[in-house]
């Protein structure tokens, strides 16, 4: 097939010989067409024929400051003409966690490794040996990683999930132990009602809750206002950690992540992507009493790659930069996503197409559906997939990156021309979409 993306169907075809399904995560097999990239600057990458975009995927998160932040690219560069990896101390650990414990609420103590999925791994063992308990509660829809532990119902089919009031527990894989499910409690989202029964009920056995204070996996869906406060009380009463997977809100919806942010103080929180601005870096951040258990040898935490210099660099100089003017970047980077949230919206109802878009400034989802309010994951399975896929392909011919689950990161270095070219871009793409749907006579 000739278009404009001849290259990349070929190194495409190419990859699935040597890589399954010619990918390196399952996610972005999901793409409409998986794209090979050769460049990449500020907010905008280039792929391998030639065309540009304006990137809202920002590799599904990281990029808070952009591809290729100069001071980032100079910080790395230095750190890596003095060492790639010790396997040892250095005093760039002492920095980037000194950082994170002056911004960052529940930071006590801070320790780092190289993913989200592996932060989640430590919180959840961390939790479960300090309390003596085995279960945690989890909510449908929301994502942790990708771990036998932890890799329940996080976008389950409505038959497979049944009761939305009390969703079963579904495995996310084919090769997964199948009791992980035995060890999770699955919730609805934003119904504190049910989880008050549930700790009611069993309280006394639950470990943690850990949850994403946005439910930015499916859909950027906001916490109702006092829903995290109720969690918390349930919590504190019962004796179970409160676990923020703040991976996608950290260093993103404010400085001090969404903690700061609602003003509720968890027990536990995991970041990773913003957090080292591209850099394979995350980390966990808790009480100091709850991380005593690592210091006196009883929770193993390991890992080759922790306090790796470079990506504690990059950090340094993601958080250095974030924290100039008081925040001001992210002040910028969320006024510049909610002009587009609402000018994306203007146009949906200017071409007559029933569209929510959810979330907060720096990371928010456009859901194709005739629903007028989205509370949980449940009320997301009514959106209409195939628009989403027209739409992700109108999209990236019109020259905008975005993610194929209808989710657009905003980052610093998005400015006010780039939000003007891609509102006028999504004039022409849910014109192409409205007259697709409209019926023919
Ligand atoms: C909220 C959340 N937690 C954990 C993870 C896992 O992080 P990683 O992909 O770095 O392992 C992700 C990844 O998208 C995430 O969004």
């Amino acid at each position: 097939m000739t278009d404009r993306w001849t290259k990349s169907r070929v190194l495409l075809a190419r990859a699935e010989k040597s890589l399954p399904r010619g990918v390196n995560s399952g996610v972005r097999a999901t793409c409409p067409l998986p794209l090979y990239f050769e460049d990449s600057w500020g907010c905008h990458v280039k792929d391998v024929d030639g065309n540009q975009y304006i990137d809202y995927s920002l590799a599904w998160g990281p990029l808070i400051l952009g591809h290729r932040h100069p001071k980032i690219v100079e910080a790395v560069r230095r750190e890596a003409g003095r060492a790639h990896i010790y396997g040892a101390q250095h005093e760039l650990e002492i920095q980037v966690a000194e950082k994170v414990q002056a911004l960052v609420p529940c930071a006590e103590n801070v320790v780092f490794a190289s993913s989200g999925t592996e932060a989640v791994q430590l919180a959840l063992r961390l939790a479960r040996a300090f309390t003596r308990r085995n279960l945690v509660v989890k909510f449908e829809g929301h994502y942790h990683g990708w771990v036998d532990s932890v890799l329940v119902s996080n976008h389950p089919t409505a038959e497979e999930a049944g009761d939305a009031h009390k969703p079963k527990a579904v495995l996310g894989s084919l090769g997964q132990v199948p009791n992980a499910c035995d060890n999770l409690i699955v919730m609805p989202w934003n119904d504190p009602g049910v989880l008050s029964d549930l700790f009611r009920q069993r309280g006394q056995e639950i470990a943690a809750v850990i949850l994403e204070p946005v439910l930015c996996n499916s859909g950027c869906l906001l916490p109702d206002p006092g829903y995290l406060e109720v969690i918390r009380d349930l919590c504190s009463q019962s004796g179970a950690l409160l676990i923020f997977d703040e991976v996608i809100t950290g260093f993103r919806l404010s400085l001090g992540g969404a903690q700061e942010f609602f003003k509720v103080k968890p027990d536990i929180a995991t970041f990773g992507k913003a957090l080292a601005g591209g850099a394979t870096l995350s980390a966990v951040a808790a009480r100091r009493d709850v991380f005593d258990l690592v210091l006196d040898g009883r929770v193993v935490f390991g890992g080759t790659y922790n306090g790796n210099p470079i990506a504690l660099a990059s950090a340094l100089a993601t958080i250095e930069e974030l924290s100039l003017g008081g925040g001001s970047l992210l002040q910028q980077t969320d006024r510049m996503g909610q002009r587009l949230m609402s000018g994306i919206r203007d146009a949906a109802s200017r071409h007559g197409l029933p569209l929510i878009v959810s979330g907060f400034g720096a990371a928010f989802a456009l859901h194709f559906t005739a629903k007028r309010d989205l509370r949980n994951y449940r009320d997301t399975l009514q959106d209409d997939p195939h628009r989403l896929r027209e739409y992700v392909f109108r999209a990236l011919a019109e020259g905008l990156y975005v993610l194929p689950d209808g989710r657009m990161y905003v980052s610093a270095v998005h400015h006010e021309e780039d939000i003007e070219e891609t509102l006028r871009a999504f004039d022409r793409i849910f014109s192409g979409l409205a007259d697709r749907t409209r019926p023919r006579v």
